[in-house]
């Protein structure tokens, strides 16, 4: 693949070049370029930097000013405040850096120096259970996380750790054998996710609902659970039919979130089934766990319960079972030990956050876990409802994931229908499936626009309102852009450095400039939202942009309007890769 001929990535990298070598004797100190307001940008490096030397910060700025000569790249250069650096830089650097990334397929972002293998678990259903906004959660966040790290040139591998294992199945599979033909299918056509689910959820009630009234088989239920954990033929082949039948309405439901999960990937609780013994014989061994009224428990000093009791992390029940614990101990051994992952990142909700704390923990006791592999919980808040309160029916029941999708999609159509039909430009065809892809982007965007640690409000209304920060607003962005570029005539996309930028042009120039970095802060801190932060920005800079500096109607001069093609161009290109990478899809016409 090609890279950036001759040129830094970025403007911003050059100019931290330039000040480097303008203070060799700060040996590389990272110069704290920040974009700012009162120029291009303010260097803060100073002042630690004569803080170290001892020296006066505005006099050690002076000279850093003195020795940087004012041309081609940094177009002027002062001392401001008690030592900082303001930068303004020349319109030329700006487009010939812009013209190189222009050139490379990756939009000149450059790989990360320090890839690894990051293994990530994220969209992590239960096996016979509804998907709701918690799962919907991991997935767009674990996908655009995958995207990202990927594009940085991360080595990804991905876990889907679904709910597939535990005594809730003795129950099922305990119906499912005294009533062979309740899973049975009617023709081979194919089963759709909403007929699979159902049929889970009727073989669930009632399973249910006889556990509760008949004391006899509650207790083949049980026995079932043994026969399970012990491997028994018959029992696994019907607790495979329950995850296959689940399979199909988790597929379905990640086919309409427009995302791509693969089988292989699919690892479930019961993928670590044979390693749950030798976890629990390592840690006991070891001392990490101890036996506790006949549970195998890991005690933590700074875990207390209400009671001022230790809260233990238990591994193994009393009466021999194993937890979720467990699985998840043996799944870092394996991501480690067989992976080989240096990053495990658990896209998982914030509720889970002290399980996630004992269990790295522990594992770091036992040495599964050490300096070279880092455990990071992405941890997302609670999707809470208009009303503020977690997100519920008016029953009091769990949304259905399937049915907001749905109601999204038709609410986004109903937006890009009415907005269409002044220009009468699209066709009923475009408007469904443009519907389809302002709906899902406008939930995904939605979830990815604000910090993963917050909670937000699911609100349909606002996630496709063509005005604020909304996916809707960036798509309109861009489809404007493709309509500029097509209706360009002959005029052509090229970058004229000679001339001099308007104050929009620079604006949205700078912006540009910044997308490398921020793609790595956003892998590095496992941010998407910044990537979210940043489109919209930028798109906001290219409305501002279009309507300030005409493209093709007013014909500007022939070089000022190739220039703004080629601007045109290069944000349109960045706000498709940006918008794919969290995994929202950009329609060329609008
Ligand atoms: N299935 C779980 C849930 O629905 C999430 C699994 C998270 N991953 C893990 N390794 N524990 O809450």
């Amino acid at each position: 693949m090609a890279s950036v001929p001759s040129l830094a990535s970025s403007v911003n990298q050059r100019v931290a070049d330039a000040l480097a070598s303008a203070l060799p004797e700060a040996g590389g100190a990272d110069p704290l370029l920040r974009r700012s307001d009162r120029a291009d940008f303010q260097a803060n490096g100073i002042l630690a930097l004569a803080k170290k030397a001892k020296a006066n910060p505005r006099e050690l700025a002076t000279t850093v000013v003195g020795s940087i000569p004012t041309g081609d790249l940094i177009a002027d250069i002062e001392v401001s405040g008690p030592g900082f650096l303001n930068i303004t830089v020349a319109d030329r650097a700006i487009m010939e850096t812009l013209a190189a990334r222009a050139g490379d397929d990756r939009l000149g972002v450059p790989y990360s120096a320090n890839a690894g293998t990051t293994v990530i678990d994220y969209a992590q259903p239960n096996v016979a259970k509804e998907m709701h906004v918690g799962h919907l959660r991991s997935a767009v966040i674990g996908a655009a996380m995958v995207e990202i790290l990927e594009f940085t040139g991360e080595k990804v591998v991905r876990r889907h750790h679904i709910g597939d294992w535990g005594t809730q199945f003795g129950m099922l599979i305990q119906y499912l054998l005294e009533h062979p033909h309740e899973l049975d299918h009617k023709s081979d056509a194919e089963v759709s996710g909403e007929e699979a689910m159902s049929n889970l959820n009727r073989l669930y009630k009632a399973s249910r609902a006889l556990f509760d009234s008949d004391e006899e088989f509650k207790t083949r239920a049980r026995a079932r659970v043994v026969d399970l954990q012990a491997g028994d033929e018959q029992t696994l082949a019907m607790w495979q039919r329950f995850v296959d039948e689940s399979k199909i309405y988790f597929y379905s439901v990640f086919d309409k979130l427009d995302m791509d999960i693969q089988d292989p990937d699919v690892v479930g609780e019961s993928g670590y089934n044979d390693m749950l013994v030798e976890t629990c014989k390592l840690l006991e061994d070891s001392g990490v766990a101890v036996r506790s009224n006949g549970a195998l428990c890991v005690f933590f000093d700074e875990y207390k319960g209400p009671d001022g009791n230790p809260t233990p992390l238990i591994v193994q029940k009393s009466d021999g079972g194993f937890g979720y614990a467990a699985t998840d101990l043996s799944a870092i051994r394996d991501r480690v030990g067989n992976l080989k992952a240096d990053t495990l990142l658990y896209v998982v909700d914030a509720r889970q956050s002290l399980h996630f704390k004992m269990v790295f923990e522990t594992a770091r006791r036992a040495g599964w876990l050490n300096d070279e592999v880092k455990a990071v919980q992405l941890a997302f808040g609670t999707v809470l409802g208009k009303d503020g309160k977690p997100f519920k029916t008016r029953e009091g029941e769990t949304v259905r994931l399937v049915d907001l999708l749905d109601e999204a999609v038709d609410r986004a159509t109903a937006v890009v229908r009415e907005k269409d039909k002044e220009r009468g430009f699209l066709s009923e065809q475009e408007i469904v499936e443009n519907g389809v892809q302002v709906g899902i982007g406008a939930v995904k965007y939605a979830d990815l626009s604000t910090s993963a640690a917050r909670d937000y409000k699911f609100d349909l209304d606002q996630m496709v309102s063509l005005t604020g920060d909304t996916s809707v607003y960036i798509q309109y962005a861009y489809a404007r852009l493709r309509s500029i570029l097509r209706n360009a005539g002959d005029r052509s996309p090229v970058a004229h450095p000679e001339l001099e930028l308007a104050p929009a042009e620079r604006a949205l120039g700078l912006h540009l400039d910044q997308f490398g970095e921020v793609i790595a802060e956003a892998a590095a801190e496992h941010a998407p939202h910044k990537v979210a932060a940043y489109l919209y920005q930028l798109s906001s800079l290219c409305t501002t942009f279009y309507t300030e500096c005409p493209v093709v109607k007013p014909e500007p001069e022939l070089v000022v309007g190739e220039n703004r093609l080629f601007l045109c161009d290069l944000t349109a290109r960045t706000l498709t890769k940006g918008m794919s990478l969290l995994g929202i899809r950009t329609p060329e016409r609008l």
